[in-house]
């Protein structure tokens, strides 16, 4: 699957070829990546190295410009001044570099990450080590091969080999040039309540920016995005996607050469960025999954929903049905206690739901978006059995227990705030821009992140806990990290560091726990959460026809069983749309399916209509969560179909009449 044949190197997958060449002068050109059995690979393997006027020529013994050659790694000074792969402010500070080819290894095995979340199960790993000419420093670039799902995943690690101090001023994860072709770019974005909207630009010249600096990886600007060829449909053509398992401010920009040919880089926003590197010290750029599809953005998506399936989601709940759940949250938002959520428990239980799950509203003194974050220890107002009180009752009706926590965030009107103001990311004695009423706590900061660590494992243990909804509502501003205080420039990235070891702890603690990421909706839905946390909260907009399209969107990256989505009551809260309980239905029932309403305000018809849906759900979920997802060009809305073991489940959304119907074998389900 890994090969060096001559000085070529060769990344096989089922479909694919990934090919670089070594070049004489130590640099590594891109060659090809496209489908293997393409007759024309060979010929399109071809490095005509064109020589232009007004370029700067590499040296006397390699005559080219770096310029026009399509390569797999490059940074400023020695001719190339497209995007780059690595900018390095050097100890004389100068920001030249010259990293050239030194060795390689292959490996059965693919390296982990140290301080981020990485893919795993790769068929292969080859490992170019490249060393700066004239500065003591060391690059080494990751290609991993994951065979069966199409995707080539790479990364890249910086090694202070020196006895000097270095900065990194730019470090992308991935750098590729594709042949002599423009492209059309696919990407998605968005905002609060109204995520993955599709946008479709053709570029011809210049440069084209997918991007975020909220902190996160953003509902702004989702990191998956796809180039294809103009002609490409849902079912034909050829396409590449694009994806990063990053939850910060990501980087990604395709850039049309003067050559008309593809630049495309991904990783890390270097704005406001700079990494300190001692002599000995390394630094690591997050992965970035790439594949190739010729079968249109079909493709793209089986490849891309294979890739998260079995190499991005882990754990007891990889590939394992998930549960039909009631969540309080739009049923009662704040004004939860524990009479008002038994007994709708009891009528979630009569109609099939498996698991309960109490929102935000339990701890502190919390009545409202303004108070108690950090304090998570029980509202005894309103839970004057505890946490496990409550727990238990809802486990004698045999339904699993849930529960909402921020833990990432501290309200100023909260103990935690009046203990330790030092622990929230804020310029001391300076106007804090908020939102949502809250701030962002600072767990660079060991003694925070132990604090988060230690609260949440307390409320986790203190009674049967299935499942945690880990919200996180607001965007950076104002970024200090008090702990870091003169390297500000590394708190965007340092802060994920801290965030993956947080993680990664209580999810080998509680394994058994199924663990739902939400960003206020979608704004952290990205594949360095899934390595955590199987599912994700897709959106707050649970309109039905609003949801179509936020699902769409999301379809052509991430699987179905990663997004959770909800029938909620009509009006809809948020767009005050009244649509049928079967069309809300229909539309949440394509991912992992929850109910988010009151249930008291339903009659005794849409009750049972609704433990209908719920057992017409279960017994095609297998299906919907883990089958091939396929979306067809459909004129009048949206068609979409999953197929798994000779069974298939459609769902059409016929925009004229703005109803839904769903098929399964073909019959339609009333
Ligand atoms: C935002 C989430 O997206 C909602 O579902 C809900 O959990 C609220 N936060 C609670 O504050």
């Amino acid at each position: 699957m890994i090969r060096k044949v001559g000085s070529n190197f060769f990344l096989e997958t089922k479909n694919n070829y990934y090919i670089f060449k070594l070049l004489p002068n130590g640099y590594l050109a891109h060659l090809y990546y496209g489908n293997k059995y393409d007759e024309n690979y060979k010929q399109k393997c071809n490095l005509n190295i064109r020589r232009t006027g007004n370029t700067v020529e590499y040296s006397q013994e390699f005559p080219y410009s770096l310029e026009n050659i399509p390569l797999e790694c490059s940074s400023y000074g020695k001719g190339d001044i497209r995007e780059p792969l690595i900018v390095i402010r050097n100890h004389d500070g100068s920001n030249t570099s010259d990293f050239v080819f030194d060795s390689y290894q292959i490996a059965d095995e693919k390296e982990k990450l140290e301080t981020l979340p990485s893919s795993y199960n790769a068929d292969g790993q080859l490992i170019v080590n490249l060393t700066d000419r004239y500065y003591n420093l060391k690059l080494q670039l990751f290609y991993s091969v994951f065979y069966e799902s199409d995707v080539i995943v790479r990364s890249c690690k910086f090694i202070n080999t020196s006895d000097k101090d270095v900065k990194i001023e730019k470090f992308n994860s991935s750098l590729i040039d594709i042949y002599d072709k423009t492209f059309t770019i696919t990407s998605f974005f968005g905002n609060w309540g109204n995520e993955m909207n599709k946008h479709q630009i053709k570029l011809s010249a210049g440069k084209y920016v997918i991007s975020s600096y909220t902190g996160t990886s953003s509902n702004r600007n989702n990191p998956f995005f796809m180039l294809s060829d103009d002609d490409t449909t849902e079912t034909n053509g050829q396409c590449y996607g694009f994806n990063l398992v990053y939850s910060g401010n990501h980087y990604n920009s395709i850039e049309t050469t003067h050559l008309q040919r593809t630049r495309i880089v991904q990783g890390i926003n270097s704005e406001n960025f700079e990494f300190e590197i001692a002599p000995e010290e390394t630094f690591e750029t997050p992965e970035a999954a790439i594949t190739f599809s010729n079968t249109g953005f079909n493709g793209i998506s089986k490849n891309m929903h294979h890739f998260v399936n079995n190499h991005i989601i882990r754990g007891n709940f990889k590939n394992s049905i998930r549960p039909v759940l009631l969540n309080s949250w739009e049923a009662y938002y704040f004004f939860i206690n524990e009479e008002k959520l038994v007994s709708l428990a009891e009528k979630s239980k009569k109609i099939g739901i498996e698991l309960f799950v109490m929102d935000d509203g339990w701890f502190g003194r919390r009545k409202n978006d303004q108070s108690s974050l950090g304090d998570w220890y029980v509202n005894w107002d309103k839970f004057p059995n505890s946490l496990e009180g409550l727990c238990s009752r809802i486990n004698d009706l045999s339904l699993q227990f849930g529960i909402w926590v921020e833990p990432e965030m501290v309200s100023v009107d909260s103990d935690l705030y009046r203990c330790h103001p030092d622990w929230s990311m804020e310029i001391r004695g300076k106007h804090h821009s908020e939102g949502r009423n809250q701030r962002i706590l600072d767990i660079i900061n060991p003694e925070v992140s132990n604090y988060i660590l230690s609260s949440l494992r307390r409320v986790l243990s203190s009674c049967n806990i299935s499942y945690v909804k880990w919200d996180f509502n607001r965007i950076f501003s104002d970024m200090y990290s008090p702990y870091l205080q003169n390297r500000q420039k590394e708190t965007a990235h340092r802060y994920y560091i801290s965030l993956y070891k947080i993680m990664d702890t209580l999810v080998k603690e509680f394994p058994h726990i199924l663990f739902e990421g939400c960003a206020g909706g979608g704004n952290r839905f990205d594949l360095a959460i899934l390595c955590y946390f199987p599912q994700i909260w897709a959106s707050d907009k649970t309109d039905a026809l609003d949801r179509l399209r936020i699902q769409n969107g999301y379809s052509y990256g991430y699987p179905l069983s990663s997004y959770t989505c909800h029938v909620s009551i009509c009006p809809n809260h948020l767009t005050r749309r009244t649509l049928p309980l079967k069309t809300r239905f229909d539309v949440a029932c394509f991912g992992n399916l929850g109910y988010e309403l009151n249930l008291n305000l339903l009659d005794e018809y849409e009750l049972e209509e609704v433990r209908k849906q719920i057992e017409f759900y279960k017994k095609h979920r297998q299906l919907i969560q883990f089958g091939e997802f396929e979306r067809e060009d459909y004129e009048n809305g949206l068609k979409w179909s999953i197929i798994k073991d000779e069974q298939k489940i459609e769902l059409i959304y016929h925009q004229d009449r703005q109803t839904t119907e769903i098929k399964v074998n073909g019959e339609t389900y009333e």
